[in-house]
């Protein structure tokens, strides 16, 4: 694949999941209920009453997982840690047991030449703090900087790349107004409230990864970010791409940016943010590099009737879709990382989760011949490249993800891995595009980029 030359020697080429995605043993050595435990206990809040509670098994099985990565040859594993496994009540009283697990985790990827990416918040907020108001209470980021703090205590003496969120639009806007996610509440004055303390905790959480981590730490943030674009050239319709655009990008990403919320989606949303002195200035703190989730792109036209920012989603006619019934486009990555150059003066990047969801049927032979995914994966890369050459300083790609998982409210319906799990018996087979993006990596090396950990 040509494109491969624009990427640098020692481009990072990982791959991403998350903790309660894949880790199960939700009950098991201390760990507390999430928000999302209870969630999935809500009837009909997840497609089959699918619960995380034991997912890929990786809490037990995660040697074997590292195993494949190093077979992968990636060069990086984008992981989360969960919060209720460190601190059950959300804040005070640590639980050893559960920091052991990824002091044992980041040794083995250590050992296999696989750089650990931690990413402390991707969603699973302690039950316990949700019980005390959540994310709409200042006091969660407070909490939230505490145990950003006691995570960068143990494992920083070898993690040096932290993400503080994973994608807090969808903390805010899908949890506190949509309602599809957990905690399932559908309130504007709760989201706006809920999305400045996730700011505000990244902030805080960074200063406290500052402050504890032994080795220097490189310390971002993960957005979801997309291009949005009007339906049709009614005047209504292009003001409608304008505040989706205020809501999924620039509600973050201008904050992050010393900017402040935009006033226009203030006058949108019609609710304040509650910044008091200061938060501002800590929401804007330097950021050592931005990580962009990008999976399609937002075309919309107005919807006077619905919710803030009262917009609806029209598919393009002709387009091809993913099984999330999600527009593969991947011209959109290229320019949003494009924009966060241009537009926010980015200099660092990483493409932190990159990747589709495909009815994948194992054939006879066990195989699993995953055409579209390997496309979507090429296509995409080929993206980065054209990025790369538009001037975006794009240092690594993460696929999402590296096993099939729980994808929230989709339970394991749609699989998103390089890696096949049959949930019966937990056998992971790696898929045609996991073969694929394994002999992209080696191709990138040949041609002069870092070699990939010797397979075991
Ligand atoms: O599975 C999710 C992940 O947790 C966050 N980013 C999007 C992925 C696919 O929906």
């Amino acid at each position: 694949m040509d494109d491969l030359r624009a990427f640098e020697p020692d481009f990072v080429w990982g791959v991403a999941t998350a903790a309660y995605q894949i880790e199960g043993a939700a009950a098991e050595d201390g760990r507390s209920p999430s928000i999302w435990d209870t969630f999935c206990r809500v009837p009909g809040a997840v497609a089959n009453g699918d619960t995380g509670d034991v997912a890929c098994d990786h809490y037990h099985r995660w040697p074997e997982d590292v195993a494949i990565m190093r077979r992968l040859g990636v060069s990086a594993y984008r992981l989360s840690t969960a919060w209720p496994r460190v601190l059950p009540e959300g804040t005070g009283r640590v639980n050893q047991a559960g920091l052991d697990f990824y002091d044992r985790l980041v040794d083995a990827l250590l050992a296999a030449g696989i750089r650990p990416f931690v990413t402390l918040y991707h969603w699973d907020l302690p039950q316990a703090l949700q019980d005390r108001g959540g994310w709409p209470e200042r006091r969660t980021a407070e909490h939230f900087a505490e145990y950003a703090g006691v995570v960068a205590r143990t494992l920083g003496d070898r993690v040096t790349d932290w993400t503080t969120l994973n994608e807090p639009s969808c903390s805010a806007w899908i949890g506190h107004l949509d309602g599809r996610m957990a905690p399932g509440l559908t309130s504007i004055e709760a989201a706006v409230p809920a999305s400045h303390h996730l700011l505000l905790g990244h902030g805080l959480a960074t200063a406290a990864i500052r402050a504890e981590a032994r080795a220097t730490p490189s310390v971002g943030i993960v957005n979801n970010l997309s291009p949005c674009e009007p339906a049709t050239d009614r005047p209504e319709d292009a003001a409608a791409a304008v505040r989706a655009d205020g809501h999924t990008n620039r509600w973050w990403m201008d904050p992050l940016h010393g900017r402040g919320y935009p006033e226009d989606m203030v006058r949108v949303y019609g609710v304040e943010p509650p910044v008091r002195p200061g938060d501002l200035e800590a929401i804007a703190t330097e950021l050592d590099y931005l990580g962009l989730n990008y999976y399609f792109r937002n075309v919309v036209a107005d919807d006077p009737g619905g919710r803030p920012p009262f917009i609806r989603g029209v598919p393009v006619p002709g387009s091809q879709r993913t099984a999330m019934d999600w527009e593969v486009h991947p011209d959109g990555l290229a320019s949003m990382l494009v924009h966060m150059t241009e537009e926010y003066g980015a200099r660092r990047l990483y493409v932190t989760e990159s990747g589709s969801a495909w009815a994948d049927v194992p054939g006879a032979d066990g195989a699993v011949r995953d055409k579209q995914r390997t496309d979507y994966l090429e296509r995409h890369l080929a993206a980065c490249a054209d990025a790369v050459r538009r001037g975006a300083p794009l240092r690594g790609y993460f696929v999402w993800s590296l096993l099939d998982n729980f994808e929230w409210a989709y339970g394991y319906d749609k699989r998103f891995g390089l890696v096949h799990v049959d949930y019966a018996t937990q056998a992971r087979t790696v898929k045609a595009s996991g073969h694929r993006y394994a002999e992209l990596i080696r191709e990138h090396a040949a041609l002069g980029g870092a070699q990939p950990p010797a397979p075991s």
